[in-house]
């Protein structure tokens, strides 16, 4: 049986989208700390793909400053709404948020520093067009983060057959084409796998 016929998808509900933004999940996971550890810096443009209300895309816009720009792209035209009226409410003037339709990802070639893909990739029935429109969106010599749960029971996160094993990711990313795939374990829930791009 093929990856996505044995794996099942599961996407957070849209009006569930609150959870994506609560004090627990800034003390488990603070998204400026975390964006400064997997790489992002000032200057970069950065790429959220699947950034839902922004919960690192705006933080984001603060982390590459004015000289920098975030990306981002989501299938939910409500999440879309929502992250630009946050980075609005903080002045942010460096987002450019666009919709997306299934794995086409709205930008061009070449225009991102850094992509982050994070808690969405459990959603997708076959996550390699997604992961090669990022890489069609990186430049030479950026890098790839992916975020997601560890394949464990937990009283969080999406049903245990959404997941992904670490190392289901890692090969997924080498398949894509991206170098020196790896991933680490974050907090014995939620694991990262980076790659570098073209
Ligand atoms: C669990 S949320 C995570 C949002 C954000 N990355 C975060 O960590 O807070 C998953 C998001 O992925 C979006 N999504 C699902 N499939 C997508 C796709 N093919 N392209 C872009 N976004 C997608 C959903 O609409 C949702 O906003």
């Amino acid at each position: 049986m093929s990856e996505a016929a044995a794996r099942k998808q599961w996407t957070l509900p849209v009006r569930n989208r609150h959870l994506l933004l609560t004090r627990g999940r800034r003390r488990a996971m603070p998204p400026v700390k975390t964006l400064r550890a997997i790489g992002l810096k000032r200057g970069m443009r950065f790429l959220d793909v699947g950034s839902g209300p922004g919960y690192f895309a705006i933080p984001a816009c603060g982390v590459v400053g004015k000289y920098g720009r975030v990306l981002a792209c989501d299938v939910s035209p409500v999440m879309i709404a929502e992250l630009r009226a946050g980075a609005e409410k903080r002045g942010y003037s460096n987002l450019t948020a666009k919709r997306n339709q299934g794995s086409r990802i709205p930008f061009p070639d070449a225009c991102a520093d850094f992509v982050l893909i994070a808690f969405v990739l459990h959603g997708l029935a076959d996550i390699q067009p997604l992961l090669a429109e990022s890489r069609r969106a990186m430049k030479k010599g950026s890098a790839i983060t992916l975020v997601d749960w560890h394949k464990k029971p937990m009283d969080m996160g999406p049903p245990l057959e959404a997941r992904f094993e670490p190392e289901e990711l890692v090969a997924q990313l080498r398949d894509a084409g991206f170098r020196n795939p790896r991933w680490w374990d974050f907090d014995g829930n939620t694991y990262f796998a980076a790659a570098e791009g073209p």
